[in-house]
């Protein structure tokens, strides 16, 4: 094969992200056990109830599903969306609020293209998910991590970094983060609005595991303090209903959803008609509710799981211990690196994320992310036992 030299655009100077994809390629191996990815399970993937649906809208209305359709969202779920976002992130959003997007990751995409040019500084909290570290690459833009502890973002160095940089965006994800599984908590989130609004800057609280919350109470939205519009609620269907149908939708002030609608255009015209309207089935019909909570309880029992057998786990000095969502994030003694046992463990077929990946500073080699949702109990006993005892030889 001759190797050819295509002229990349700088742009993609900054993009490497090959260790990682060869990390997750070999996760997806069978037999494999993979605390790697943020997959749902098997279990939560409603296959038999979306064949019904789909084939339910098809009969009903196929001529208008398969044809183009409208940039901001498919008129029923735009109609449905308003309503949900109430109900679920307690936020009040017109119609003309919302931008149905193929994946929340397409939000933080066409905010970023719409907001940011190559140098422009963007804030994100450290560690974050690896996913929009990769985005704010993409468009060139200056990543300035800001410090966060078990409450969440540290808002004391979230200032000095306002105040210093005079960012465009800030990146969050307040609930049940990722990587480490935390939650900001509800004084936090007043004031990561109260400064959003004071420094002007644009919010991006991407916030796709609210609804699997095993215990503990709702904490309210960064949206709901957002007076003036600053803050866009990124949401996404893919961790409650399927990744594979790639719906989301993006929440903020009208303009600049036009904005953000007139990018869209350019990137896919549309998110596919077919997939809203499933998504809108979902909600119009009330399945959503029953399908989360029947998913929520199978996923409680994993993640407490994970978290009986870290509580023996060797060489780890601290680990989250979440009340909802798909991680937990593990800092082991400072001289082990998660690297050398990621080598070791996947010689014995299990996999995982080492932390370092998402912190855009580098450094925090001692730290890894776990999934739990992804496997079944027997094999995350077995999984964690071989990392235990990977450990105990390291
Ligand atoms: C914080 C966060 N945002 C967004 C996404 C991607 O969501 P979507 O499938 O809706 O693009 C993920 C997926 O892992 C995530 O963890």
């Amino acid at each position: 094969m001759v190797n050819l030299k295509f002229p990349y655009a700088q742009r993609m100077a900054g993009l490497s992200g090959s260790a990682i994809r060869e990390l997750f390629a070999f996760s997806a191996k069978p037999g494999v056990i993979s605390f790697a990815g943020g997959n749902p399970g098997a279990f939560a993937l409603p296959d038999a109830q979306v064949a019904h649906i789909a084939s339910a809208l098809l009969r009903d209305n196929g001529k208008a599903i398969l044809q183009y359709g409208q940039t901001e969202g498919y008129p029923p779920l735009r109609q449905s969306l308003p309503g949900y976002i109430q109900d679920t992130f307690a936020a009040q959003v017109q119609e003309d609020h919302v931008l149905v997007t193929t994946g929340s990751m397409q939000g933080l995409d066409l905010l970023l293209k719409t907001l940011v040019n190559p140098g422009d500084a963007v804030l994100t909290e450290s560690p974050a998910f690896l996913g929009a570290l990769q985005a704010m690459s993409s468009y060139q833009a200056n990543i300035v991590p800001v410090n966060s502890d078990d409450e969440g973002i540290d808002i004391n160095h979230l200032e000095e970094m306002m105040r210093k940089w005079r960012p465009k965006l800030l990146y969050i994800i307040p609930t049940f983060q990722n990587p480490t599984g935390r939650t900001l908590s509800l004084n936090r989130r007043e004031q990561v609005a109260r400064l959003a609004a004071r420094y002007k800057v644009v919010v991006a609280e991407d916030d796709p595991y609210r609804s699997l919350r095993y215990r503990g109470q709702h904490v309210a939205t960064i949206k709901s303090f957002d007076e003036e519009g600053w803050v866009v609620l990124l949401g996404s269907f893919s961790k409650v209903v399927s990744p594979g149908l790639r719906v989301g939708f993006m929440a903020g002030d009208a303009q600049l959803m036009r904005r953000c609608a007139v990018c869209k255009q350019c990137t896919d015209v549309h998110t596919a008609n077919l997939n809203q309207a499933i998504v809108d089935a979902y909600l119009r019909d009330g399945l959503l509710s029953p399908h989360i909570d029947r998913i929520c309880s199978q996923y409680a029992t994993l993640m407490d799981t994970m978290l009986s057998q870290l509580k023996e786990m060797p060489k780890k000095r601290h680990y989250t211990q979440p009340e909802g969502g798909l991680f937990i994030f593990v800092e082991l003694e400072d001289d082990v690196r998660a690297t050398d046992l990621f080598r070791k463990a996947v010689e014995r077929g299990v996999a995982f994320v080492p932390g370092e990946y998402f912190y855009p500073e580098g450094g925090h080699h001692n730290t890894l992310r776990l999934n739990f949702s992804n496997a079944d109990r027997p094999a995350i006993l077995r999984g964690m036992e071989i990392l235990a005892d990977s450990l105990q030889q390291m």
